[in-house]
């Protein structure tokens, strides 16, 4: 009996020394630890037999046994140590940074083209001394028709066929309303510009969509007359298309200027000559125009006996297409890439 179980444990500790001399991660450590000392173990499994040996051989054996749980209780000490220093190189190995090694390079963006121009429009006109003015997009119907001398029911507000939010609160259908608000905040002398997005209920084809881009702009001063307006927007026109551009006033009609006109500039294609471009005209219309009435100056306080103004809108759009040579207005909505990255 004596004999058997001390070549059992002698066994068991050989056993853990190969077993525990190949482990190479603490998992491995732990898996042995349970095989050899758990309470399910094999060095406690041989211990349980030590019952049935005779008083003066349980010492004997019960030495062994302490000697052998020593050596792998040891063993696994040791070998714990260098496993976990082992594990930690090879963690900051896999972890190590090339900070020498070229970057990616994040890919660029481009400004979009009705931004560009924007910005070229709004250079100009800064240039001439006007400010940038701003106004909500969501506006009351007193600011987008009553006081631009649009009252309800008037013919003129089917051209503009707006979005309804209320009764009285639409989505602005023209840059118009941002006239009225600064010079009911603002005493002359005004001169200011204001870009942004306008709505209207239109269906979309290559020329219109239900949101499009104005930009208005006002001048109110003693003496101002209409060849102040067509003096600042030849300047305008003739810096954006360049110094052979002609420009062109027509009669027209708005409610909120009198007299109106439609500023037409010489087509950029054929120089005038009259061609496919602008369909045999010479000229294209590109904005609208006129000495605001005297109605709306009254309305903000500004008395029209002493105080004149001219005011004109033009579409953003309409500008860039004819500027880069765009043939429908969709593409500029439509996000993409391709054709972005032509600008
Ligand atoms: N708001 C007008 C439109 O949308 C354009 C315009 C602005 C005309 C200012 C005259 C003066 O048609």
């Amino acid at each position: 009996m004596n004999f058997i179980m001390k070549e059992q444990l002698l066994k068991i500790a050989e056993e853990a020394k190969n077993v525990l001399s190949a482990a190479a991660t603490a998992a491995e450590l732990e898996d042995a630890r349970v095989r050899f000392l758990g309470k399910k173990g094999e060095l406690t499994a041989v211990l349980r037999g030590m019952g049935q040996l005779s008083a003066e051989e349980r010492p004997v054996i019960g030495q062994v046994a302490n000697e052998v749980r020593g050596q792998i209780e040891d063993l696994i000490e040791s070998k714990k140590t260098a496993v976990l220093a082992a594990e930690r190189t090879a963690k900051l190995a896999s972890e190590k940074i090339d900070v020498t090694m070229a970057g990616k390079k994040p890919a660029l963006g481009k400004r979009h083209p009705l931004t560009t121009v924007l910005d070229e429009v709004k250079e100009i006109f800064i240039g001439m001394g006007f400010s940038i003015a701003e106004g909500p997009e969501v506006e009351l119907d007193y600011y987008n028709f009553e006081a631009l001398n649009i009252p309800k029911d008037h013919p003129a507000r089917d051209t503009q066929d707006s979005f309804y939010i209320s009764d009285s609160v639409v989505l602005r259908s023209q840059t118009s309303p941002v006239q009225v608000r600064v010079m009911e905040q603002q005493k002359p002398p005004l001169r200011i510009i204001s870009p942004g997005r306008v709505y209207r209920s239109d269906a979309v084809d290559a020329t219109h969509s239900p949101v499009f881009h104005q930009i208005e702009g006002l001048v109110v001063d003693k003496g101002i007359t209409m060849a102040d307006l067509k003096g600042t927007l030849e300047t305008f026109l003739k810096t954006l298309y360049g110094p052979e551009a002609k420009i062109r006033l027509r009669p027209h009609h708005f409610p909120f200027t009198e007299p109106s006109a439609e500023v037409d500039v010489s087509c950029f294609v054929c120089g005038g000559k009259g061609c496919r471009v602008c369909k045999g005209e010479g000229f294209i219309e590109i904005l609208g125009a006129g000495m605001v009435h005297p109605k709306v100056l009254e309305r903000c306080g500004i008395d029209p006996n002493v105080y004149s103004g001219f005011a004109f809108g033009l579409g953003l759009e309409r500008v860039v297409m004819r500027r880069m040579n765009i043939d429908d207005l969709r593409l500029f909505y439509d996000n993409d890439l391709r054709f972005l990255k032509q600008f």
